[in-house]
């Protein structure tokens, strides 16, 4: 079966990697990749907005299955189009999307059917949401109700600035993203991803991850796409992923059939680890970036059947194992990220890096000329690691991270951290 994947992050590289070594695979195309994507598969030209171009290179190279990896496709009905002309697709419909893009949908969703998740309330004005805030205590959480590739919320620590940033939001920082917006109640804890792959009705859990969404060195700085993760994530034992599924997954998917949006495809859960037990912070419809790329390095079976079992609704007959070994990705980012940075520069010794250390290195913002990569986004690399513990993991990335030639990128140094403190106590 000849296979498209629709994106051109490090997501779309991992599962492109992952799905290149299926036995029921044809030819691997995606659409449009990147420089790493295109030693694997043939790169297509074609915006993943450009569904009717999708849909016309799905009948020339006669594609059997898509792989829908970014939320905008998914939001703007690109799976919904896919069906309507008879063509398989792996994601949500645009209706069942709402999970990730919008977070009143999602927050309204958990009231109506008791899903623990932060308390919150929703403005359309300015001055009711300034008001409200000047009543509550700090620290405050202020969301654009939108897609903003994960840069849509400011967490506060004045009313000031958080009355600043409902401002900015209803000004149109983040656009129409920002018509309507949420203040939530800020949560305590220790932050964790959780991925199921669900057909609508079965649930398949894959693994446990936690990502680093800030900048700067111990989680401070600018939230970014996302700098670094690590699988699993020991914060989620047994017992707290069993309470996940009882309580917020299982709800989850039973509530989206009973609405009649049943949501198909993976369902990212961000949670955070309250006193209280995992309260729902977010739903994404797709895979983490980079949490997909150490999801990737650990599984054992082939993903094909997995993500074909999904959208054909036959997931109960799936089973997917995974390798006990801890993942470590580092994010390689041009200099002033998640800020301004410049295109273009040179990256240098990715083979030999990669030979060396056993590491693996999925592109992101990567463009290839011949024999020549270059950096031409913000997120451009992730450096992959596997071992016994998460540490071993971050030593294998960071050795090949050190060999990479790339003067204007940066990384952060101290992915993996909290578990790495963890395994120290142990
Ligand atoms: P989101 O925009 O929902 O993806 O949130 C981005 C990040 O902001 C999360 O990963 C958390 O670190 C933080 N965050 C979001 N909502 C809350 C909340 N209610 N309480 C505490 N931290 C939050
Ligand atoms: N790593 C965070 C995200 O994919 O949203």
């Amino acid at each position: 079966m000849n296979v498209l994947v629709i994106g051109s992050g490090g997501r779309e590289h991992a599962l492109a990697w992952t799905l290149s070594s299926s036995p029921l695979l044809g030819t691997l195309y995606c659409a449009p990749g990147n420089g790493g994507m295109a030693d694997i598969a043939a790169c297509l030209d074609i915006d993943p907005l450009d569904f009717e171009g999708i849909l016309a290179a799905c009948r020339t190279y006669d594609i059997g299955f898509v792989v829908v990896g970014p939320e905008q496709p998914l939001a703007a009905g690109l799976v919904d189009r896919l069906s309507e002309a008879g063509v398989k697709s792996f994601g949500p419909t645009a209706r069942a999307a709402q999970l990730e893009a919008s977070k009143t949908f999602t927050h309204e969703l958990c009231a109506r059917h008791n899903i623990p998740a932060a308390a919150y309330e929703k403005f359309t004005d300015a001055d009711r949401a300034k008001t409200y805030l000047a009543g509550l205590p700090a620290p405050y959480v202020i969301k654009a109700d939108g897609l903003a590739a994960g840069t849509g919320e400011v967490i506060a620590q004045d009313v000031q600035t958080a009355q600043g940033a409902v401002d900015e939001m209803f000004a149109g920082a983040f656009g129409d993203a920002g018509r309507e917006i949420v203040i939530e109640e800020f949560l305590t804890g220790e932050e964790a991803s959780f991925f199921v792959l669900t057909d609508g009705k079965s649930f398949l859990p894959l693994a446990t991850a936690q990502d680093h969404k800030r900048a700067g060195t111990r989680d401070t700085g600018p939230n970014t796409g996302g700098m670094g993760a690590y699988s699993p994530a020991p914060v989620l034992t047994h017992a707290l992923c069993d309470t996940v599924l009882t309580r917020i997954i299982r709800p989850t998917i039973d509530a989206m059939a009973a609405e009649g949006r049943p949501y198909t495809g993976v369902l990212y859960a961000g949670l955070m680890i309250t006193a209280e037990g995992p309260k729902l912070i977010e739903y994404n419809a797709r895979f983490g970036d980079p949490e997909c790329q150490v999801l990737m390095m650990r599984l054992k079976s082939d993903l094909l059947p997995a993500l074909i079992a999904t959208a054909d609704g036959t997931l109960e007959d799936i089973a997917l194992d995974w390798r006990e070994e801890s993942a470590l990705t580092v994010v390689m980012a041009s200099k002033g990220y998640p800020g301004t940075y410049e295109k273009g520069g040179r990256i240098g010794n990715l083979t030999e890096a990669a030979g060396a250390t056993g590491a693996r290195v999925f592109h992101a913002g990567t463009a290839r000329k011949g024999d020549q990569i270059t950096a031409i986004g913000g997120r451009v690399l992730n450096v992959t690691g596997l071992g016994q513990t998460v540490a071993q993991a971050a030593r294998q990335a960071y050795g090949a991270v050190d060999l990479i030639d790339w003067p204007e990128g940066f990384c952060r140094r101290d992915i993996g951290w909290r578990a790495i403190e963890r395994e120290k106590n142990l």
